[in-house]
């Protein structure tokens, strides 16, 4: 039996309906380099999505993996209730520094969905020890995403990933969030005072009694399909936050490790949450991790003798796995030796210069929206009145299978394309990922 065929007999791959591999067989990858990954038959593919949004310094990195080489023949993992080890002490000195003030304690967790599971839990269980146990509900954006697990499900808002699941999920104060390319109150970004932000204050002025948080992707909402919103919003929630004694959590999970063109999604707005969630760019897209960062005012309220049942006892296995964190240290050196926001900064501007005079006349191109390295293009089927395609015609998806054959991975968000490369991209790859999405796009709109 061949790999593919195993793959199918055993495999029952994420994010995906099993019978659509019938038609598109899984992709074995071999092995990878900078921004390309090569499968087993030597196709080689652009990875325009840093691999579901992770990798940084591209595939396989000379120094990321040295880091791993070095810190595997001292310890590769010890439990940490009790225990630490060197890298995971460094890398929490180091975060505490560079995240915005509030931050000063580091809690680690194994992926993206536990890290949000464990700020929800963290922030209601303060409430619970500072005497105000009303405080139990959380509040989230609408087209929210953050995570799988049911906690992260119930405060996200996507029904595809969702609705089956609601009888078992936790009930969510949900706020009709921003949504600028369709903004209801016709502004245009540049004169935008986050008018949307009424609908939030409003439900923290009528149930800010019952609220413990409010969770938030900062600046972009990713799987809603890198929706862009103006800070403002965020300086308005952390006023209102303040006032009420509710916690925000900056999900920057897709967001952080500068991504955005600022190292945390959140200076934009120049506010520093109570709560914040990191993973993906933590390790440069190379070993599961996640870390929830803190104030001192919320891990002073879990102090005490262990009999007053205030400790925080959540844990993972892989909490504070050694080897992740000697990746995660080496990103941080990187990002400082080799001044890595500066660097994306200027490629940010490249990028946007060549997606929007490759891609601006598209006849099916609806919107355009960019910040730091993400580039997404929103495909209309009626540009004027900017009407989406049906879901069912899946013309993402379809031009994602284009794509898979020219040699680029695009794996839209529904009919939204975006390039969201590795920060190591140069000008001739730019081009490369940029010509092959514009002629998957022109093979489509031919055949349709
Ligand atoms: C904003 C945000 N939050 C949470 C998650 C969940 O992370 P993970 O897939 O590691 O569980 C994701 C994943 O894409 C995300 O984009």
């Amino acid at each position: 039996m061949n790999l593919v065929d195993k793959d199918l007999k055993y495999i029952w791959h994420p994010a995906s309906q099993m019978k659509d591999y019938e038609d598109l067989k899984p992709i074995v990858i071999e092995k990878g380099e900078g921004l390309y990954i090569y499968d087993i038959d030597g196709n080689r593919y652009l990875d325009a999505i840093s691999s579901w949004w992770c990798n940084l310094f591209g595939h396989s990195n000379k120094r990321i993996n040295s880091a791993i080489m070095n810190q595997i023949n001292k310890i590769e993992h010890v439990i940490f209730a009790n225990f630490s080890n060197i890298p995971a002490i460094e890398l929490s000195e180091r975060l505490v520094r560079i995240t915005p003030d509030r931050l000063e304690k580091v809690f680690f967790a194994d992926n993206g969905s536990s890290a949000v599971e464990v700020a929800l839990k963290m922030s209601f269980h303060y409430h619970q020890q500072i005497g105000k146990e009303k405080k139990k509900r959380f509040v989230g954006l609408s087209d929210a995403y953050h995570g799988e697990t049911l906690g992260a499900l119930s405060v996200g808002d996507l029904d595809r990933y969702s609705k089956v699941y609601k009888p078992l999920m936790i009930d969510t104060l949900r706020v009709e969030g921003p949504d600028c390319y369709r903004c209801p109150y016709k502004k245009h970004r540049d004169e935008c005072n986050s008018e949307c932000f009424e609908h939030m204050d409003k439900t923290l002025r009528e149930n800010h009694e019952d609220i413990s948080a409010v969770i938030i992707e900062p600046i972009i909402q990713g799987a809603a399909g890198m929706k862009i919103y103006s800070p403002i919003y965020l300086k308005k929630l952390r006023v209102l936050c303040d006032k009420y004694d509710i916690n925000i959590i900056a999900d920057e999970i897709a967001v952080g490790y500068g991504r955005t063109g600022k190292m945390f999604a959140c200076e934009h707005a120049g506010i520093s949450p109570d709560i914040m969630c990191l993973s993906k760019g933590l390790t440069a897209g190379y070993l599961p991790m996640s870390v929830v960062m803190t104030s001192n005012k919320l891990y002073n309220a879990f102090y005490g003798d262990y009999n007053d049942g205030k400790a925080f006892l959540h844990s993972h296995t892989y909490s504070g796995n050694a080897l992740g964190c000697a990746v995660a240290l080496e990103v941080l050196k990187m990002f400082e030796e080799d001044n890595v926001i500066e660097m994306i900064n200027k490629k940010a501007l490249l990028l946007n210069k060549i997606v929007k005079e490759e891609l601006s006349d598209n006849p099916w191109i609806g919107e355009i929206r960019s910040i730091g390295l993400i580039n997404a293009i929103e495909l209309v089927k009626d540009k004027k009145n900017k009407d989406p395609f049906p879901h069912e015609e899946r013309i993402g998806y379809e031009i994602y299978k284009i794509g898979l054959k020219k040699g680029i991975v695009l794996r839209p968000i529904g009919n939204v394309l975006y390039f969201n490369p590795p920060y190591i991209i140069e000008e001739d790859e730019m081009r490369e990922m940029v010509r092959l999405c514009k002629e998957s796009i022109k093979e489509k709109i031919n055949h349709s």
